[in-house]
């Protein structure tokens, strides 16, 4: 199926580098199907795994999910416990599909907050994962854009006391040299599914020239074609950073030109 699909796709089509998605829609999809909010996690992890290997064939660099938002935990207690039991599940079954598609798996966030047998599980599926040389798979997992800067100021605050670094010099750069995927390009494309338009404190600060796509579709239904519709209105728009059209087109006639 992904081959087949990664045909309609343009052979000179500009992809982005690295795409982020808030998988929305996972308890309407179930509901809509008479199943409990948890069929629906089950077949939200379902579809990713088919959007990994997607991602992973056509070959996007970097693709980070939002699996379980910081605010999650204010869910009813037996979702969250299936939610775990699904992480949990995913990452042991996933270990060797992911290291033979050659996907680098890294998982950001809090994770203090997660059982000690979860975030073993964890670092075993990185430790398996590590050396994995094509896409790099970003599961955000207890994770909040306010969190992720708040954790850099931290840091930044623990250099600036222990004399390594001057307050004149915390500027932009140095705030982004300490989120959690500084070693990253930022997202170009950010999608969300299940029909609401909000960012809902995903990564906030490297968004912050994203391109937006929102699909009315609920995550399991968000398949590779539908993943296609996204990376097509990616390629079609000018990403002016702040230039003016013209601009852009000067500089990338510049580029082009011998
Ligand atoms: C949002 O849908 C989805 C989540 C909070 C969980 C996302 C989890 C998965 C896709 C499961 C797989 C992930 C991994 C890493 C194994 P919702 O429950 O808010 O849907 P609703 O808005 O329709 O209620």
């Amino acid at each position: 199926m992904s081959q087949d699909i990664k045909g309609t796709l343009p052979d000179s089509i500009v992809l982005p580098r690295h795409v982020a998605i808030v998988m929305d829609g996972n308890g309407r999809w179930a509901k809509r199907q008479g199943k409990p909010r948890h069929a629906g996690h089950r077949a939200g992890a379902e579809n990713l795994r088919n959007i990994v290997k997607y991602c992973g064939d056509i070959g996007i660099e970097v693709l980070t999910v939002f699996a379980f938002s910081s605010e999650n935990w204010r869910r009813p207690k037996t979702e969250v416990a299936l939610l775990m039991q699904l992480f949990m599940d995913a990452l042991k079954q996933e270990s060797a599909r992911l290291r033979d598609n050659n996907v680098r798996l890294r998982i950001i966030g809090d994770r203090s907050a997660f059982s000690a047998r979860l975030q073993r599980q964890m670092g075993e599926t990185e430790a398996i994962t590590a050396a994995c040389t094509g896409m790099l798979l970003q599961v955000a997992a207890n994770y909040g854009g306010r969190w992720d800067v708040a954790q850099a100021v931290r840091r930044l605050v623990g250099r600036v006391k222990s004399g390594e670094l001057e307050p004149s010099s915390i500027d932009e750069a140095a705030i982004a040299a300490e989120l959690t995927f500084a070693d990253r390009p930022d997202p170009d494309l950010f999608i969300r599914t299940g029909g609401e338009q909000r960012l809902s404190n995903f990564i906030l600060w490297q968004s912050a020239y994203s391109e937006l796509f929102f699909s009315d579709a609920y995550w399991p239904d968000f398949d590779e074609a539908a993943l296609n519709v996204a990376l097509r209105h990616f390629a079609g728009r000018q990403r002016r950073f702040g230039m003016t059209g013209e601009q852009v087109v000067t500089q990338v006639e510049g580029e082009t030109s011998c």
